[in-house]
């Protein structure tokens, strides 16, 4: 029979640590009653700017929301290009199609399982309006070449899909700051997460700014004239209340996260377990831990008995999902395709203990 249940991701003992502060944050929201738009939206959208280092945070529903409402930016529609990895979770291809344009797959690193920079120069057509490289695991792609290749095609945005990477940082800066703009998720299992859905974008552009806030209130420019088609794109003020809670113990949790994930690292290579490759220019935030193993199932069921929940990111590349294999796309990704079969996402929180570790390699090594 199991022993105790360890967390895939834990929030309860997260809650536990910070819940005068949280119930404080809400408390201040229930009395100023500003549902929309309150307060709390500027004050965090100053705050996670700072911390990211660029001039402007725009606060919106979901990362999802984030991704779509860049695209919207630059008037991605029918007949434009964007290239993307099929390596992350539907959304990032998702918000293209919804535009009407063509999501275009470049295959990844295999032992990154970032989009391979190498592979994106022989993708570029005159129809190319976007690159969307996906920061996956936390761990930002190779954004140097990736910017230097769009520069020198006529300055093509990169948008940083950082849904899962947020507080990680690439050459000293932070995720969210390494190309025209960063996008990232709140949901509540991020390294960020809020309890509901919420997201942002980042950007240096006072024009992207400017269109983004715009757009996230159905295209208006002032109170009912919609000078641009728009979405109902908003945070609440209530999940920004509580982001902002979290974020007081944020820089404390990013420094853990690093170090379990730098303990998994060398307690995986001592038995000679392969995992996800982390590059030394980059410090991953370690929104999942995730390795390269066979017989997946029969390990996971093993791990589930040991009571060590664990989880596929992503156990099908998006070119091969029913709803994307016929989007007039030829593009092959065998590196996708492998990584698929044999990826395994392990617990990884910043109250993982020792222990729990010690755990979780244990059993992983016995089965
Ligand atoms: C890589 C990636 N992109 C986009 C998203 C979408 O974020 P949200 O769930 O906040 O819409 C996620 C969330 O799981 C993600 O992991």
């Amino acid at each position: 029979m199991p022993g105790l249940v360890i967390p895939f991701v834990d929030l309860k003992t997260q809650y536990q640590a910070i819940k005068p502060q949280i119930q404080d944050r809400i408390n201040r929201v229930l009395e100023h009653g500003k549902y929309i738009m309150g307060p709390e939206v500027e004050e965090l959208e100053y705050k996670l700017a700072s911390y990211v280092g660029v001039k402007h945070c725009i606060t919106v529903a979901s990362g999802t929301e984030a991704l779509l409402i860049s695209l919207m930016t630059h008037d991605i529609g029918a007949g434009n290009e964007v290239i993307t990895t099929p390596f992350s979770f539907v959304s990032t291809a998702e918000v293209i199609v919804l535009l009407g344009a063509k999501p275009v797959f470049v295959d990844i690193e295999p032992d990154t399982c970032n989009i391979n920079a190498t592979l994106i120069e022989a993708a570029i057509t005159p129809r190319t309006r976007a690159i969307i490289p996906v920061s996956l695991y936390g761990q930002p792609s190779n954004m140097d070449d990736i910017n230097e290749i769009a520069a020198r095609h006529g300055n093509i945005p990169v948008i940083e899909d950082a849904a899962q990477s947020f507080g990680a940082s690439y050459k000293g800066k932070k995720s969210c700051n390494l190309s025209t703009i960063g996008c990232t998720s709140f949901f509540p299992s991020k390294p960020l997460g809020c309890y509901g859905d919420g997201g942002a974008i980042f950007t240096n552009d006072d024009n992207i700014a400017q269109a983004c806030r715009e757009i996230r209130v159905h295209g208006q420019s002032k109170r009912y004239t919609h000078t641009r088609i728009g979405v109902g794109g908003r945070m609440d003020t209530l999940q920004c209340a509580v982001v902002l809670a979290k974020f007081e113990r944020f820089e404390h949790e990013v420094v853990r996260r690093i170090e379990i994930g730098n303990r998994y690292n060398q307690l995986f290579d001592t038995v000679n377990i392969s995992r996800v490759r982390q590059r030394s220019d980059r410090t991953s935030v370690y929104a999942q831990y995730t390795l390269f193993v066979e017989q997946r199932e029969s390990r996971q069921r093993a791990l589930l008995h040991a009571g060590i929940p664990t989880a596929i990111h992503y156990p099908m590349p998006l070119n091969e999902q029913p709803a994307y294999k016929n989007l007039d796309s030829a593009e092959q990704t065998p590196r996708a395709l492998e990584n698929a079969q044999r990826v395994l996402s392990l617990p990884m929180s910043a109250d993982l203990s020792e222990s729990d570790q010690n755990r979780i390699i244990e059993v992983l090594t016995s089965c």
